[in-house]
């Protein structure tokens, strides 16, 4: 008899477990700083300052918020430089640092940062690195992932070569060249523009890949172009933007730019300024990394 009421009072911690159990952001606040769920996007670019680049962001940015239409989206350039010249003329876009400090006062739990570069270089490791820093912050955020530049993986090599190549001018012959201007960097990321030239190779046999600041240099790409025979050459950049690269060292008139190396060896050279996020295929490889990166994110 004695041991009944010992019995029902049993029950109580375990109600007690299964209410808090139910309404886990209660549980673990302290303090009554419960704090809900808050998952945001932060879509991380070099940056470029002119004008005619916008439309690129415009372009991702479109695309990521049909792709994601409940989850807020927020910008960030990583180049101070160009965040200093936009400045100057007004705009203001933050660093990844300020924008995801303005997201943690802001209350986001959860951001998935994408990084709109090419390779997995300097800049991609330097996005990863600083927003890794705001996982686990106190009364931060609880959990951050990045998504993985354009080219990462050999599924992504694959499908970046067919969405360039969907987007070369359609008066293309099959017996002209087609340069592809990258940016180069000497982190061993580079290793993606040789790798590039191997897949864009078993596509189509007279694309070339050269690199401004790494290899394929140009006289790599003059020397692969002798031997194609080609007497015509579309050059376009493989960059996401066609900014400064693009319209200066590729397609400027000065006598060092790639169109004026280039002509005077004897080629009719095409610019097509035009950069790769301008092309829907290549936006929707971002997309997906940011859905891959989005889902890690988890629930809670
Ligand atoms: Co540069």
């Amino acid at each position: 008899m004695q041991y009944r009421f010992g019995d029902k009072f049993k029950i109580f911690p375990a109600l007690i477990l299964i209410v808090l159990l139910a309404i886990p952001s209660l549980a673990l606040a302290g303090h009554g700083d419960a704090k809900p769920v808050k998952k945001g996007i932060l879509l991380a670019a070099f940056g470029s300052s002119m004008d005619e680049a916008q439309i690129t962001f415009e372009n991702i940015d479109k695309a990521v918020k049909k792709a994601f239409p409940d989850v807020p989206v927020r910008w960030a350039f990583s180049s101070a430089i160009i965040r200093n010249i936009l400045a100057k003329n007004g705009r203001i876009v933050d660093s990844p640092v300020t924008a995801m400090s303005k997201m943690m006062d802001e209350g986001f739990t959860h951001v998935a940062v994408q990084s709109l570069h090419t390779i997995p270089g300097e800049e991609y490791s330097g996005i990863v690195e600083t927003v890794k820093k705001f996982e686990g912050m106190p009364k931060g955020m609880t959990k951050v992932t990045v998504g993985k530049p354009l080219l990462f993986s050999d599924t992504d090599m694959r499908r970046t070569v067919k969405a360039i190549i969907a987007n070369i001018p359609k008066d293309r012959k099959s017996k002209d060249a087609v340069v592809l201007m990258g940016h180069g960097t000497p982190h061993f990321a580079n290793i993606f523009y040789p790798a590039s030239q191997y897949y864009f190779a078993q596509a189509d046999s007279k694309i070339f890949v050269g690199t401004v600041e790494g290899s394929p240099t140009l006289d790599d790409v003059k020397a692969m172009l002798a031997k194609s025979k080609s007497k015509k050459v579309y050059l376009m950049p493989y960059m996401s933007v066609a900014g400064d690269h693009a319209r200066n060292d590729m397609a400027g008139d000065e006598s060092d730019s790639w169109k004026s190396v280039l002509t005077k060896a004897g080629y009719k050279c095409v610019p097509v300024l035009k950069g790769s996020a301008e092309f829907p295929q290549v936006v929707d490889i971002w997309v997906d990394h940011l859905k891959v990166a989005f889902k890690h994110l988890g629930n809670n």
